[in-house]
């Protein structure tokens, strides 16, 4: 008797200690989450993504630190990034063409031709993971991957260093911002401020979602409801009409039947080496898609008469009217917003 009851005593202790080890866990882990919030900017952004609805509006405003987001700039426009001093970030993701360079593959230093479409920088800070098979978490984690790449800057970050500190201007930018002055910690910070300055809010779209029911036609709010009704929104949603999840092409058709399989055609595999990966990407944003193509991650589709067949045969297993084709395409070209208060493309 006198020992059942010692035992009862024993579990309720081991209870009592469980929980309080679990308290002190999820009270850490809070903690770490927060820190690593305050570190890499974009969590912050990703918070708007989807209370209101499938799809929500781009922010008016977003507080940044100006500062940062004028430093983050020279640095997004400079060549000296690249090992020849030939490419800079906007060599690929150009703000005259949608954050895009508007070609299947980039070039990088020494004219090498990568093999996947360079996706936008544009709204990029609201995407739950970067590059197209996640492989970065945010934005902090994804810049230093161009610099590094052979195909891309080709460059590491001592020789950056060397050559952006013989300049004075930096020198004085970075330490009147960052205590520590300028280290590849503070240039990937900078870079990924301004990355979360290039939102496009305004579009006629997002104009119509705020209740402006004049900002689209009779034909674009079709598109918009042909676009919910056949379930492209089940896949491109949030506030940046993508980037929200991971999912494989070819759902219903299998997308590389008719080509040579490629490494980046494996997309999620790549990172995971989970057989349920392969083929996934994360789904590209619809902000801005009129002036971002080609499209798809190897650049195959040219317009968005070839995405549209794609996404229908392969990811729909449905095919579509010509009217419909034309309502939806008349849809997603309302999807150009501005930036700094000027529209992206007329
Ligand atoms: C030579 C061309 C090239 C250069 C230079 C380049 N990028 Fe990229 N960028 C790409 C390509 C291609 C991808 C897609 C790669 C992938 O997903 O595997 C990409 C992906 C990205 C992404 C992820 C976007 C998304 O939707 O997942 C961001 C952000 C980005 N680049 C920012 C930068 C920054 C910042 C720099 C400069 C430090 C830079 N890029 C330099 C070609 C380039
Ligand atoms: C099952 C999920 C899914 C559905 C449903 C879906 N898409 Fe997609 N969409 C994707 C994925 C994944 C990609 C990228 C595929 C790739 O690059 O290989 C994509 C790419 C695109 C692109 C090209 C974007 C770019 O920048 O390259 C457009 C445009 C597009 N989809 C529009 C639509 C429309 C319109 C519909 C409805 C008719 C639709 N999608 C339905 C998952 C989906």
């Amino acid at each position: 008797m006198d020992s059942s009851v010692k035992n009862v005593t024993v579990f309720q202790y081991l209870i009592i200690i469980l929980f309080i080890a679990g308290g002190v866990y999820l009270a850490l882990r809070d903690f770490q989450m927060q820190s690593i919030g305050e570190k890499h900017t974009t969590p912050v952004m990703q918070q708007s993504v989807t209370k209101n609805g499938p799809i929500t509006p781009i922010p008016l405003q977003i507080k940044l630190d100006e500062r940062k987001v004028a430093l983050g700039y020279r640095l997004y426009h400079d060549k000296r990034l690249s090992h020849d001093n030939s490419i800079s970030c906007a060599s690929c993701h150009d703000l005259q063409k949608g954050g895009t360079d508007q070609a299947r593959y980039s070039t990088g230093v020494e004219n090498a031709l990568g093999g996947i479409n360079s996706p936008t920088t544009f709204n990029s800070g609201f995407h739950f993971v970067q590059f197209w098979d996640g492989r970065a978490g945010d934005l902090v984690e994804q810049a230093p991957g161009p610099v590094h790449n052979p195909i891309e800057m080709g460059s590491n970050w001592e020789e950056v260093l060397s050559k952006l500190s013989k300049d004075t201007q930096y020198i004085e930018a970075f330490s009147g911002i960052y205590a520590e002055g300028m280290n590849p910690d503070t240039i990937v910070d900078a870079i990924a401020v301004f990355e979360l300055s290039l939102f496009t809010p305004n579009s006629r779209f997002d104009k119509f979602l705020r209740g402006d029911t004049t900002a689209l036609s009779k034909e674009e709010q079709e598109g918009y409801r042909i676009f919910k009704e056949y379930g492209c929104v089940s896949c491109h949603q949030g506030v940046n009409m993508g980037g929200n999840m991971y999912q494989t092409i070819g759902v219903m058709e299998d997308f590389f039947q008719h080509r040579p399989l490629t490494d980046a055609d494996l997309g999620r595999y790549n990172v995971t080496k989970e057989d349920y990966n392969r083929h996934q990407f994360k789904v590209p944003t619809l902000r801005n898609i009129a002036i971002t193509f080609p499209y798809l991650h190897d650049g195959s589709a040219k317009t968005l008469e070839d995405v549209l067949a794609i996404m229908w045969n392969s990811q729909l297993g449905r095919s579509l009217t010509k009217d419909e084709t034309i309502k939806i395409i008349l849809f997603l070209q309302t999807l150009t917003g501005e930036y700094q208060g000027k529209p992206l493309a007329e």
